[in-house]
């Protein structure tokens, strides 16, 4: 049912805790399903440093977590705004379909966080 990537990313998780020292977070939920996912980011000059991840959910939902972290380390904050939930599904080798809403919690978790930020950096 899923790609080796998946089960890679599941079996061990890049960027899993708390970062100590992030300045934006991040948390939302699938109702549906009831998981949970919370991004930790660390941005300096718009620059995501670093990126870490708590997921309470499926194999999926933590596989999308630890590959998303990876490929929005490095980017702005305009660049990972960006990211796509499918660009999570194709960095994962694919999804299963009843698995896809798990990658858009992904999305919307690092945009969530950039949120977060914003509202920081303004006041
Ligand atoms: Fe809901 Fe995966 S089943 S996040």
């Amino acid at each position: 049912m899923y790609s080796e990537k998946v089960m890679e990313h599941f079996a061990n998780p890049h960027n899993m805790g708390e970062l100590e020292d992030y300045n934006a977070v991040g948390e939302v939920g699938n109702a549906h399903c009831g998981d949970i996912m919370r991004m930790y980011l660390k941005i300096e000059d718009n620059i995501i440093k670093d990126a870490s991840f708590k997921t309470f959910g499926c194999c999926a939902a933590i596989a999308s977590s630890s590959v998303a972290t990876d490929m929005i380390k490095g980017m702005t904050i305009d660049e990972a705004l960006k990211l796509k939930n499918e660009d999570v599904v194709k960095a994962l080798d694919g999804l299963p379909p009843v698995k896809i809403h798990c990658s858009v919690l992904a999305e919307e978790a690092i945009k969530k966080a950039i949120e977060n930020y914003r509202e920081g950096a303004d006041q």
